[in-house]
């Protein structure tokens, strides 16, 4: 296995793999094109979990966002084809149904209701199957994760109400009545291989959403069910603040299901002494270090993105200006008509139309 990470969350949740033969990393980012070549070389799948996660951390900055989330998906899976690679797994998530008031299915219409779900929505549509007979793809949409992991993340629910409930004694409950699927961490890893073992024609082009019924579940009941496991060890009291997350969605996992037999082996009350265990060990610093939060490593690492790309998501109209007839730095005299276009259209495309021979390299 090969890993491609900027390590936005430094190198030490890999430690455990450095001494294993299977095991190499390819420190860099997945936009950079030599890097996706070194990563990708030989390969005989490719999953494709990077990227800015989680509503909160993609608000930061809508250019970050789109970069690291819908750039890097145009530009993997082209990279992927171009080296043979023969299947794909694009981990989507159940944010794409926003609101929904009945429980959604993979053909639910999608409403999504934050940047970062509209960029999974954009990426999915990159892979409707297409008429590349060699290419692969399914599209995983997960759950909320929970659980204990080798880089937790404390800036979800499940993992957060059991660390307040611990080490505060106090869950501060927002929208109580919202409805949340949830997955523990193993299960999706357990779902990925799933499908990479599956026969790849009953795989193609498929939707899957990745879960379990019995973890539908509102955000009240999970705060009750934290509440009674960690008030064994000490008092817990629940307070209620208001919401301002609208997203309210049960999901169907009966796809997964009947195709593929995947049922969760983590449930909700497991998950939850499993972080309580963790703590009581002292694995963790306190949970509310930058290092286990998505929109506190976010925002770290956004001067660097800016300093590095400042001249590719200038204004518009700036760029223009000294741009040839091509756009691309070739020829002389105003833009084209066709650069005009370009330069109306999203910021990826803008960076396509900067990026020049990268995008030949393809
Ligand atoms: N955790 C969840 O609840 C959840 C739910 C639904 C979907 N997902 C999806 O699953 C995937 C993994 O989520 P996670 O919770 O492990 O996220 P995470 O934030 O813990 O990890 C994301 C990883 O991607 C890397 N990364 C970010 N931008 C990159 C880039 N441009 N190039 C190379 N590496 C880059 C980061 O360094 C980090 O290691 C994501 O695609 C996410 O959208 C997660």
């Amino acid at each position: 296995m090969r890993v491609l990470d900027r390590l936005l969350f430094g190198k030490a949740p890999l430690q455990d793999f450095f001494g294993n033969p299977r095991f190499e990393l390819v420190e860099g980012d997945a936009t950079d094109i030599l890097k996706l070549i070194e990563a990708m070389q030989g390969a005989s799948a490719v999953v494709h979990l990077a990227g800015l996660v989680g509503d909160p951390a993609c608000a930061v900055d809508e250019s970050f966002t789109r970069h690291a989330n819908v750039f890097a998906t145009r530009l993997i899976k082209k990279a992927a084809q171009s080296l043979g690679v023969r299947r794909f797994v694009f981990a989507s998530s159940c944010s794409v149904y926003g609101i929904n008031p009945a429980e959604a299915s993979e053909t639910s219409e999608l409403n999504p209701v934050s940047l970062y779900a509209r960029t999974k929505v954009e990426s999915e549509r990159e892979f409707l199957p297409d008429a590349d007979e060699d290419f692969c793809v399914t599209t995983l949409r997960f759950a909320t994760v929970f659980g204990h992991s080798r880089r937790p993340r404390f800036d979800l629910v499940a993992n957060l109400f059991t660390a307040q409930a611990v080490n505060d004694g106090r869950i501060t409950l927002m929208g109580p009545s919202q409805w949340r699927p949830f997955v523990h961490v193993r299960d999706l890893a357990r779902a990925i291989v799933a499908v990479l073992d599956a026969d790849p024609e009953r795989m193609r082009g498929q939707v899957f959403n990745v879960g379990d019924r019995r973890l539908n579940m509102t955000i009240g009941q999970l705060a009750r069910l934290v509440q009674e496991t960690v008030s064994r060890a000490r008092r817990v009291e629940v307070v209620e603040l208001p919401s301002k997350d609208l997203r309210n969605y049960a999901v169907s996992f009966e796809k997964i299901r009947r195709e593929l037999g995947f049922e969760a082996e983590t449930l909700m009350e497991t998950g939850i002494d499993e972080i309580v265990a963790e703590f009581n060990k002292g694995t963790y610093g306190h949970y509310k270090d930058p290092i286990y939060s998505n929109l506190a490593m976010t925002k770290r690492a956004l001067p660097a993105f800016r300093r590095g790309t400042a001249h590719l998501y200038e204004p518009v109209v700036e760029a223009a200006g000294p741009r040839s007839r091509d756009g691309l730095g070739n020829g002389a005299g105003p833009a084209a008509p066709h650069v005009e276009h370009v330069l109306d259209a999203g910021p990826e495309d803008r960076l396509v139309a900067g990026l020049g021979s990268a995008v030949v390299l393809l």
